[in-house]
């Protein structure tokens, strides 16, 4: 189920009902569109409560500032599977609300309390899964997700999930590897929205560097550079 059921919510809702999944979408202000949105991806609106209580995972797909509101609004998560997909950014997406000292998953984690599965893996542009189709971009790859999380069974988890809408999970290890994963939590959906906002003149990949499993984001050159 899906706590945030705007364009995040429902893209992947839509690719998750698609695959066979029992999809619920919840914490709307509007009961009215909440409905008429989850029956148009195939999905069932609910109440947080309710919907967490029966989920096998939850996805968090809110705007940051109401993030905390929307954690607290199911009651206890202990022992669920949280799929944290909130990038910390300011509301007219200028830059990150919070930096280098903490991330966005960490506030996440503590938000949804001790006993919460919590992991981070931020979903490819809404834009992209709300196309028909394979999630395939403009060079033929599928978008990479970094997946990172403490629970090595809930990371697998939302492994598959990633898998399951079509994209590329590349596991990012455990949260407690800081401050690298910072890096790798919060500024692996950066670059990418940077580049959709004209913050960067660059394309950019994030790459599984061949030796040690490591992970880059590499900045390709413009043709004749
Ligand atoms: N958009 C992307 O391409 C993308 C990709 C990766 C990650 N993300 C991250 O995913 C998260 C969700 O992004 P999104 O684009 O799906 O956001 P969005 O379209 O604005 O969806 C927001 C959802 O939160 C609900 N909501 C409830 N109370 C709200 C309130 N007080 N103010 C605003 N919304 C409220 C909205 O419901 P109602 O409007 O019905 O009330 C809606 O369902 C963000 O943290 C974003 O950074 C976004």
């Amino acid at each position: 189920m899906a706590l945030g059921a705007g364009n995040v919510g429902n893209g992947l809702a839509r690719r998750h009902a698609a695959r066979g999944h029992d999809v619920c979408l919840a914490f709307s202000r509007n009961r009215g569109k909440l409905k008429a949105g989850a029956r148009a991806v195939g999905a069932r609106p609910a109440e947080p409560q309710q919907a967490v209580a029966a989920a096998e995972a939850v996805v968090l797909a809110t705007p940051w500032t109401v993030t905390e509101a929307a954690l607290q609004s199911p009651g206890d998560l202990s022992g669920k599977l949280l799929w944290d997909c909130t990038n910390p950014l300011k509301p007219e997406m200028s830059g990150l609300v919070i930096g280098t000292e903490t991330c966005g998953g960490e506030l996440v984690a503590a938000w949804a309390g001790s006993g919460a599965r919590v992991v981070k893996a931020i979903p490819p542009f809404a834009e992209q899964m709300a196309r028909e189709g394979p999630l395939i971009l403009e060079d033929g790859r599928s978008p990479s997700v970094f997946v990172c999380g403490d629970d090595s069974p809930a990371r697998s988890t939302v492994v598959t999930l990633v898998r399951d809408i079509g994209a590329e999970p590349i596991e990012a290890g455990v949260a407690a590897q800081r401050p690298v994963h910072r890096t790798r939590r919060d500024a692996a959906g950066a670059p990418r929205l940077s580049a959709r906002h004209g913050y960067v003149d660059r394309p950019f990949s994030i790459a599984r560097l061949s030796s040690g499993g490591g992970l880059a984001i590499a900045f390709r050159n413009p043709p004749g550079a």
